[in-house]
């Protein structure tokens, strides 16, 4: 769960980003992995797997049920799956800490079971919007309570049966839909939603590596309720929304020249790539390949002069986690860069929004939020204390920013970085960026 313990980053104003390294497995992937693993027949066993609280919260929600799991070790999981019908009542409320990935998806699965459960989570969790789910689920048959403003705890009820529906999703989410995709392996007949825009496609990919194919056509994605799932091997790559930090410290720090190996490319996740290429990024994939069933590549990325862009919409969805490394990259671009569309980064671990917005301030960038997005313009900047606002993607992206930074840059609430990419600081410094911890 998350801890609550205060770290702070100290950050000095550097040189380049050189050398290799490699991120921690995907979180989306991970999370995916214990939750079919679970329900599949037979054992899985999954390497690369992030051990990171998020993901450790899913695992911790699957023991819990009854699921016999071993590891993690060095990224090693064996799970002896129990089968659709196989979990059983936990004991005591399912705690997710700050995973909105585990709540969401897990309603959808627990929607069908047999047993009552509660999900809870910390104060960010517990802020979330849950209706986008427990609507959709409600149409289903679900019985879901959430508090009045429609957040966590959610207390699930068993019912009867769900029904399969017809739906479109509101919002471009890959939340929603996989918590429907996975509701609908325990309804009757079959279920079909449609997405607004394409969205990270993971479940789908990894539920027919369990040899229960989801049919697409278009934007329109259908799943049979029933059947089984068989155990596989699974090898999950290095996070691309992790490597997104360094992809835009090396771009952004003159001299640089990093290979991060072993990233997921996968087209529903490369928005990051295709922004920062716009702005000018020096990028290569190198030895594309595949890792069960994801594409997977080594990013050689090299500094280059980024210029501001309109970032085009339908990149939103797909670069959905990057934005505040991309703020970071709009901060040292030559000119403006606009963002709009992106409503959902208010929904986020934190407004995000609004944090990078505060936080660029105290640099003394040029920023102007608005409701949808963002409007930066490039120039120097200094440096000045931080406040992260809980949120791990915001702690990391300003850590980055430091290496343009015309003064030393402090970066309150850190701990969280724990969630989505433990060992940042090791790893980042690793590759030159003079970066300390410490305990406030
Ligand atoms: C995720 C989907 C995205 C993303 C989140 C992980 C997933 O959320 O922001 O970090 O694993 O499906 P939305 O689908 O709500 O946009």
């Amino acid at each position: 769960m998350s801890t609550t313990s205060d770290l702070s980053f100290y950050l000095r104003p550097g040189d380049g980003l050189h050398g290799r390294l490699r991120v921690p497995g995907d979180k989306s992937i991970s999370h995916r992995a214990v939750m079919l693993g679970a329900i599949a027949d037979g054992v899985t066993r999954i390497s690369g797997f992030l051990e990171g609280e998020d993901s450790l919260a899913t695992l911790g929600a699957f023991r819990a049920m009854g699921v016999p799991i071993e590891g993690p070790d060095a990224g090693r999981v064996r799970i002896a799956g129990v089968g659709l019908g196989g979990l059983r009542a936990p004991p005591s409320a399912l705690d997710f800490g700050n995973s909105g990935t585990s709540m969401r998806l897990l309603a959808g699965l627990l929607a069908g079971q047999r047993f009552a459960a509660t999900l809870v989570g910390d104060p960010s969790l517990s802020k979330r919007p849950m209706r986008r789910i427990t609507e959709p689920l409600a149409r289903m048959g679900a019985r879901i309570e959430t508090t009045h403003p429609g957040t966590a705890p959610l207390r699930i009820t068993p019912v009867a049966g769900l029904c399969s529906i017809t739906y479109t999703l509101p919002v471009a989410s890959a939340q929603v839909k996989s918590c429907l995709l996975l509701a609908g392996l325990y309804a009757d007949g079959e279920t079909c939603i449609t997405e607004p825009a394409p969205t990270r496609d993971h479940t789908e990919r990894m539920l027919a590596a369990f040899g229960h194919p989801v049919r697409r056509a278009g934007s329109r994605i259908r799943i049979r309720g029933g059947g089984r799932l068989s155990a596989c091997r699974l090898e999950i790559p290095g996070d691309i929304s992790s490597a997104a930090f360094f992809l835009v410290g090396a771009s952004i720090a003159p001299g640089s020249d990093l290979t991060v190996e072993h990233v997921g490319v996968n087209p529903t996740r490369i928005g990051v790539l295709n922004i920062l290429r716009a702005m000018g990024a020096d990028i290569r994939l190198i030895n594309p390949r595949d890792a069960g069933g994801e594409p997977v590549a080594d990013l050689r990325v090299r500094a280059a002069p980024l210029q501001g862009i309109v970032i085009p919409r339908d990149q939103v969805p797909l670069a959905i986690d990057e934005f505040p490394a991309l703020f970071i990259a709009a901060a040292c671009a030559r000119g403006e860069t606009l963002l709009t569309s992106a409503e959902e980064l208010r929904v986020k671990e934190s407004d995000r929004i609004q944090v990078m917005a505060e936080g660029l301030a105290v640099l003394g960038v040029e920023v102007q939020p608005r409701a949808d997005g963002i409007r930066i313009r490039g120039g120097d900047y200094g440096g000045g204390r931080v406040d992260s606002g809980g949120d791990h993607r915001i702690a990391m992206a300003f850590a980055i920013a430091a290496l343009r930074a015309g003064a030393p840059l402090e970066i309150r609430d850190c701990a969280n970085v724990n969630t989505s990419l433990p060992g940042f600081a090791d790893l980042a410094a690793g590759v030159g960026l003079g970066i300390e911890e410490r305990q406030t």
